[in-house]
């Protein structure tokens, strides 16, 4: 079976053509620049992008994969969460793909394809957990199976790609934050501020990080932005939400013991994911305790169309094919 996959949730404008022998033939991922100068993704904009690009490497995808279109079996596309207008685009264009070919589109979750994204390249035992880390989401969840994903824990205000890219912003770092905090915390010293970690411990499992950006804001309101204090309140909030994360799954792993669940692995998947200090801790802190941790590949981190791909691989075609499916900005997991 041959997949076509986009994935214009946000700003990345992504196809892959793949099979379900997990052969890649063509996998673009765009990242709309034009956002950079607005410190964030204006919606409208990224519309707009994904309608150009998205038919600029589509072309690409089927040159360098040696395919045509009649060669597609299965045309998908996100179908939700995500922005409303780059979700209409994405799943219209591959809609109109299917019903020109006479082939079936097959709706996808995004963020049920960020937690399969490890899947594609890892042994998986069930259950296990998955911890979701993007621009829009942080959530724990337990993985039963492949289609019974359940919610355990989830940010009550900022998603923490959301705060390291706020936090980017206060520290005068260019947009995306997160891989320019990761970079600049190279330097620092993490001990530097005492960061507030909310909500770390209250017996539950769910995450707040509005005030820990508040905080960096009050310190950097009575600094200097320099190289130095920009390295070491990098660090600092660095070494805080990895706290928080760590803090978090201990709860998590405690009270599924409870239940008598025996969880052998971990999942870290998203944006967040790329960030080798966080994985490097949460890996650093389970060595030695029968729990392994579980990345993507490198491509299937941020946003991507090759976990779209795979997501429509594994589901079955006859339940799951729906031209009138609708893009849905605030879809969740069935
Ligand atoms: O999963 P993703 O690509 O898109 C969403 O579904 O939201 O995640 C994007 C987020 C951004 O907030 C970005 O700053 C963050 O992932 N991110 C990172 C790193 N690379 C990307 N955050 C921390 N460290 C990184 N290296
Ligand atoms: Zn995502």
């Amino acid at each position: 079976m041959l997949v076509f996959a986009i994935e214009t949730s946000c700003d990345e404008t992504s196809v892959c053509i793949m099979d379900n022998n997990k052969n890649i033939y063509s996998h673009i991922i765009f990242s709309q620049e034009i956002h950079k100068q607005h410190g964030g993704v204006v919606p409208e904009l990224a519309s707009r992008a994904h309608l150009e690009i998205l038919q600029k490497i589509t072309k690409q995808a089927f040159e360098e994969s040696g395919k045509i279109f009649a060669d597609i079996d299965v045309f998908a596309a996100t179908c939700g969460p995500g922005l409303i207008g780059p979700l209409l685009i994405g799943s219209t264009f591959a809609k109109s793909l299917a019903i020109g070919s006479n082939k079936p589109f097959v709706p996808i979750n995004h963020i049920e394809s960020h937690i399969l994204s490890p899947t594609f390249n890892n042994e998986v035992k069930y259950p296990h957990i998955c911890l979701l880390l993007t621009g829009g989401h942080t959530e724990i969840y337990l993985v039963e199976s492949k289609n019974k994903i359940m919610l355990l824990g989830e940010t009550l205000d900022d998603a923490i790609g959301e705060t390291f890219d706020k936090v980017g912003k206060l520290l005068n770092l260019k947009y995306p934050g997160g891989p320019e905090i990761e970079k600049r915390a190279l330097a620092g010293n993490e001990k530097s501020y005492d960061l507030p970690t909310p909500l770390l411990n209250k017996n539950n499992l769910n995450f707040s990080f509005s005030g820990l950006k508040t905080a960096v804001n009050q310190i950097v309101k009575k600094n200097n932005l320099n190289d130095d204090f920009v390295a070491n309140l990098s660090a600092s909030f660095q070494f805080c939400v990895s706290e928080i994360l760590l803090g978090k799954i201990k709860k998590t792993l405690k009270k599924l013991e409870g239940q008598s669940l025996t969880i052998n692995s971990l999942s870290v998947v998203g944006g967040v994911s790329n960030n080798k200090y966080i994985a490097g801790k949460i890996k650093d802190f389970f060595e030695n305790k029968n729990i392994k941790i579980l990345l993507p590949v490198k491509n299937m981190m941020s946003d991507n169309a090759a976990m779209i791909a795979w997501n429509c691989i594994n589901k079955n075609l006859n339940s799951s094919k729906d031209i009138f499916f609708k893009a849905n900005p605030r879809l969740t997991i069935k």
